[in-house]
């Protein structure tokens, strides 16, 4: 295991051994590291759906005049990113969602990262949900998309049956009512018409057995068109 890897790991040692091993898990099974690592250097950092806060520990590491900000509608998992991350002198973790955080503080970011979260959604609540995330930014702020593609692979359908047992079996992870994977250039649409100019799109997937890809685009100048 790399160091900065092993570092973020670390931050959550006073976690009960099953929180410990679900924050394992998702080290191996997600490339963070690699969504982090464009995270550009300073400046504040909204984790939008920070679960466990991994990525937020992993991206407030990376660089200590970061000021990384945590939001996820499910309080457990809030409280164990508090015991976690959240020590950390730049990571604040608590409960809320893209829209209260964004009613807070708009235009606040310099980065939005939203990693793993939309497909937990209804594909109609994603134009609303990523207009919020426009809001968060200020012009020409950086947001991180990081989803699985719909690219109809094997690892697609591996991926929503895992999702499945995370989700209706084991009670993990809170969805919003629905498993959606989407294409990328639905995705990169989408990402245009509710305010972002997107700049890059990465294949993550490559090592893992799922569709890992990640949308980095610019929030365009101008009001969002959502
Ligand atoms: C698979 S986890 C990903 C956690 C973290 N982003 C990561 O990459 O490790 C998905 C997270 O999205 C959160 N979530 C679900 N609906 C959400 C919403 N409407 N707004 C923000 N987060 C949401 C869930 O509570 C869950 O913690």
């Amino acid at each position: 295991m790399n160091a900065p890897l092993s570092a973020a790991l670390a931050v959550f040692s006073q976690l009960p051994p099953a929180e410990r091993f679900h924050v394992h898990a998702r080290a191996f099974s997600a490339p963070l590291e690699a969504v982090a690592a464009r995270v550009p250097v300073g400046g504040s950092v909204a984790d939008v759906g920070c679960g466990h806060g991994l990525l937020s520990a992993l991206i407030s590491l990376g660089d200590s005049r970061r000021q990384v900000h945590g939001v996820d509608p499910d309080p457990r998992k809030i409280e164990w990113a508090q015991t976690g991350p959240g020590r950390l002198p730049n990571v604040k973790v608590e409960v809320g969602t893209v829209e209260s955080l964004a009613e807070r503080l708009p235009g606040h970011f310099d980065t939005v990262v939203v990693c793993d979260v939309l497909y937990l959604l209804p594909a109609e609540r994603w134009p609303g949900f990523l207009a919020q995330a426009r809001r968060l930014l200020r012009p020409g702020g950086r947001l991180l998309l990081k989803e699985a593609e719909g690219n109809g692979s094997w690892k697609h359908y591996k991926c929503l049956a895992q999702e499945m047992v995370m989700v209706k079996l084991l009670g993990r992870t809170k969805a919003g009512g629905a498993l959606v994977l989407q294409p990328r250039e639905e995705m990169e649409a989408l990402l245009r018409r509710v305010g972002f100019t997107p700049r890059e799109t990465v294949e993550l997937g490559t090592g893992y057995s799922t569709p890992h890809i990640l949308y980095v685009a610019e929030a365009t100048a101008g009001d969002s068109a959502a």
